[in-house]
C-alpha cells in the first residue's frame, strides 16, 4: 500500500469513463487496503455540482455496479464517499486548476502526491494539460510526486500522434506521463510474459520452425453504444488495433527483455513493432454493421469501419514468414477476446485423426489457456484425437480477478510505468495502420455492410471495395477457427 498521502483528481469526472470505470476501481483498491490511508478523491469537470451531489452520483455508481449487502460494503461505501470531494471549473481555464489547487492543499496537506487523471475528449486534452502546467500541478519539486495519466486517442495517425507526444513533452516530463492502455492491466495479458520466459517448454517451440500461424481475435457482441459520435472519428483500428491488438501482438513477438523495467519491456515492444510490415489494402478486410449509419451521431454516409480483418508479417529472424492474423470487430455474435497459436503440422501424417497442435489463450471473458494435442482414443485402434489441456482462471485461482483499471491505477500511485505505453513503442504502433488509414480515407469507399450479430461479416470484400471478378464470397468464419 503506498503511503504518502495522496490527492487523485479526476478531470471529466462526470463522464463514462469515470462513473464506469475509474470510480469503481478506486472504491475496490479502497476496500482491499490499496489506497494509501490518507487520500482524496476531487472530481473535476465543468458539470455546476458540489460534494453533496457529487458524493450521490459516486453512491448511485458504487451501488449499481457493486450491489453492496447491508453491512461491510455499505459501510465502506460511507468512508469512500466522505473522502470524495468535486471541484467544478472549465478545462481551458488555469485559474480554475489554480483553485483547484488550493482546494487539495486544505484537504490533503501541501506535501500530498498528486495524480491527474485526464478522462477528458481528445479536443480538450492539451488546453488541459496547459491549463495543469500553469497552475502549478504538474511540478514535481511542490510535491512528492505528480503523476498525469493519459486516456487514448493518442492522436489520429503517425503524424497527429507524434504531434501530440511532442506537445504533451513540453508540458508534462515523459516519466510523470503514463499512457494507459488498459488491455495492458488485464491478467491473461500480463501473464504473456510470464508464460512466455517463465516456462522452459514454449521458448524452444515459439518461433518460425514450429508455428505456422498467429491469430489474434477481439470481437464484441454490441455496437458502439452511444459512444458513436467518438468512434465514428475512428473507427475500430484506431480504437483498438493500433493499441490494444498490437500490444498482444508485440508481447507474443517480442525477444526476451534483459530485465522486467518499464524501459527494457518498451525497448523489445517497440523492437518487434518497428519489425512490422505496415497493413496493406491487399490483405485487408473492413465492414461496417448494419443500422450503424442510423445511430445517433452517425453521419449517414459514414465510411468508418466497424470490423477489420488484416495479416500482418513481423519481419525479424524469428517470425519471418508467419502470418499474424488480426480480427476485431463490434457488432459479432459473441464478446470474446484470444490468441490463438497454431503449430506446425508433422511432417509424416502418422495417425488418422490427429489435428494441429494450439495453444489458445482467452484474454476474456473466462480467462483460460488451452493447449490442444492428439491423444489416442482408448480402445483397440491405433487413432488420435485432439483434446484440450486446459487451465481456467477460476478454477485454478480462487480469488477474483483484479480490473484492468485497478491494477493501473495501483501501478501509477506506486510510480511503476511497467504496463504503461511509452512513446517509441507508440509511434511504431501508429506506423503499422497509418498507410492502410490513409489510403481508405483518400478512397472513400464505404465498407460493405454485415448482419449485426453474426459470426463474422459474411460479405469480405477486399478494402478497396472493389468484388474480385466472378468471386463468390468466402464462407463466414468465426473468429479464433479456421475454415
Ligand atoms: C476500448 C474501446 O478501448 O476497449 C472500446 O474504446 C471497446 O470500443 C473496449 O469496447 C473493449 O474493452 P474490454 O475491456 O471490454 O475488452
Amino acid at each position: 500500500r503506498p503511503t504518502t498521502p495522496t490527492s487523485i483528481v479526476i478531470i471529466g469526472a462526470s463522464g463514462d469513463l469515470a462513473r464506469k470505470k475509474l470510480i469503481p476501481a478506486l472504491f475496490h483498491l479502497f476496500c482491499n487496503g490499496f489506497l494509501p490511508e490518507r487520500f482524496r478523491v476531487v472530481g473535476f469537470a465543468r458539470t455546476p455540482l458540489d460534494d453533496e451531489s457529487f458524493r450521490q452520483e459516486v453512491a448511485e455508481t458504487l451501488t449499481t455496479r457493486f450491489q453492496p449487502e447491508p453491512g461491510e460494503c455499505a459501510l465502506a461505501v460511507g468512508h469512500f464517499l466522505k473522502r470524495c470531494h468535486y471541484h467544478q471549473g472549465q478545462y481551458t481555464r488555469a485559474d480554475d486548476f489554480r483553485t483547484l489547487g488550493r482546494r487539495i492543499e486544505g484537504l490533503a496537506g501541501p506535501r500530498s502526491g498528486l495524480l491527474l487523471y485526464m478522462a477528458i475528449p481528445p479536443d480538450v486534452f492539451l488546453d488541459t494539460a496547459r491549463s495543469i502546467r500553469a497552475a502549478g500541478l504538474a511540478d514535481e519539486e511542490e510535491r512528492p510526486w505528480s503523476r498525469v495519466v493519459i486516456e487514448k486517442p493518442f492522436g489520429r495517425d503517425t503524424a497527429s500522434s507524434s504531434e501530440l507526444t511532442r506537445a504533451l513533452g513540453k508540458i508534462f516530463s515523459e516519466n510523470q506521463t503514463y499512457r494507459i492502455d488498459h488491455y495492458l492491466g488485464k491478467e491473461a495479458i500480463q501473464n504473456l510474459l510470464a508464460l512466455r520466459f517463465g516456462n522452459r517448454i514454449l521458448e524452444p517451440l515459439w518461433n518460425r520452425e514450429h508455428i505456422e500461424s498467429v491469430e489474434i481475435c477481439f470481437s464484441e457482441d454490441i455496437g458502439t453504444q452511444g459512444r458513436a459520435g467518438y468512434f465514428d472519428r475512428f473507427g475500430i483500428i484506431r480504437d483498438v488495433v493500433q493499441n490494444h491488438l498490437l500490444q498482444a501482438l508485440a508481447l507474443v513477438a517480442m525477444e526476451q527483455p534483459i530485465r522486467l523495467t518499464p524501459g527494457e519491456i518498451a525497448r523489445e515492444k517497440d523492437r518487434v513493432l518497428r519489425a512490422t510490415r505496415p497493413m496493406n489494402a491487399a490483405s485487408t478486410l473492413v465492414g461496417q454493421y448494419e443500422g450503424y449509419r442510423q445511430e445517433p451521431g452517425v453521419p449517414e454516409d459514414s465510411i468508418t469501419e466497424t470490423f477489420v480483418r488484416t495479416t500482418l508479417h513481423v519481419d525479424t529472424p524469428r517470425w519471418y514468414g508467419v502470418p499474424f492474423e488480426i480480427t476485431a470487430g463490434k457488432a459479432l455474435a459473441e464478446r470474446k477476446t484470444e490468441i490463438l497459436v497454431r503449430f506446425r503440422d508433422l511432417p509424416v501424417a502418422f495417425f488418422p485423426g490427429a489435428a494441429t497442435n494450439t495453444l489458445r489463450i482467452r484474454i476474456q471473458p473466462d480467462e483460460e489457456i488451452e493447449l490442444q494435442l492428439n491423444n489416442k482414443v482408448p480402445g483397440m485402434n491405433m487413432t488420435v484425437t485432439p483434446v484440450g489441456l486446459n487451465m481456467l482462471y477460476q478454477q485454478e485461482f480462487a480469488t477474483a480477478l483484479p480490473e484492468a483499471y485497478e491494477r493501473l491505477l495501483l501501478d501509477v500511485l506506486r510510480g511503476d510505468r511497467s504496463l504503461f505505453i511509452q512513446q517509441e513503442e507508440l509511434a511504431a504502433a501508429w506506423e503499422v495502420v497509418t498507410p492502410y488509414l490513409q489510403e481508405r480515407e483518400r478512397l472513400l469507399k464505404r465498407p460493405p455492410e454485415y448482419p449485426y450479430g453474426c459470426q463474422a461479416p459474411h460479405i469480405f470484400l477486399r478494402s478497396d471495395e472493389t468484388p474480385y471478378p466472378g468471386e463468390e464470397a468466402p464462407e463466414a468464419t468465426p473468429p479464433g477457427t479456421r475454415p
